[in-house]
């Protein structure tokens, strides 16, 4: 049964405040002490899935709010046996923070954030995920030298 696939969900609802547990990454990555590549809104998975193809000496990890989306990848992942590739549902702004303390020092080097959501209306603003605490955990995980592409929004 084909499931229908949201456009858009409201970060702020209940359903999107939790946390995760993050995975044990050395039973998620083949080589995990490779370093890692963070792509937050990954929605289909495809940017991530043909970066992890072309560059097997890295991670790579897309978080997702839409959950349909999220199991889409895992299985496509699985079936492409891409041992360099992960996907976590969840809330960027509430649950990235206990992820990313989980990986060791240094390990995140890159992060994408492509085409987030505008939430043009000013009201609807504070759904964006560019938000400044995010930019904050971010800049206090990320080492030095690390990288952050923003792509402006659509
Ligand atoms: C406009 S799409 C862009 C998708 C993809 N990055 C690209 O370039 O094609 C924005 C994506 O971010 C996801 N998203 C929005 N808010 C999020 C949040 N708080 N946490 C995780 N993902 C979020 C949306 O569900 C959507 O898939």
């Amino acid at each position: 049964m084909a499931v229908r696939v949201r456009h858009h969900v409201n970060p702020l609802s209940n359903k999107y405040q939790g946390t995760v547990d993050p995975p044990v990454w050395t039973q998620i990555y083949a080589r995990p002490h490779q370093p890692l590549h963070l792509d937050i809104g990954s929605a289909k998975g495809y940017f991530v899935e043909t970066m992890a193809r072309q560059c097997p000496d890295w991670n790579f990890l897309g978080v997702e709010i839409r959950q349909p989306l999220v199991e889409d990848c895992l299985k496509r992942r699985d079936q492409a046996q891409q041992d360099n590739l992960h996907f976590i549902f969840c809330n960027a702004n509430t649950a990235l923070q206990a992820v990313l303390q989980s990986l060791p020092a240094g390990q995140l080097q890159r992060v994408s954030i492509q085409f987030p959501d505008p939430w043009f209306k000013k009201r609807h603003q504070k759904r964006r995920v560019v938000q400044p605490e995010l930019v904050a955990l971010l800049a206090e995980t990320l080492p030095q030298g690390g990288r952050l592409y923003c792509s402006p929004m659509f």
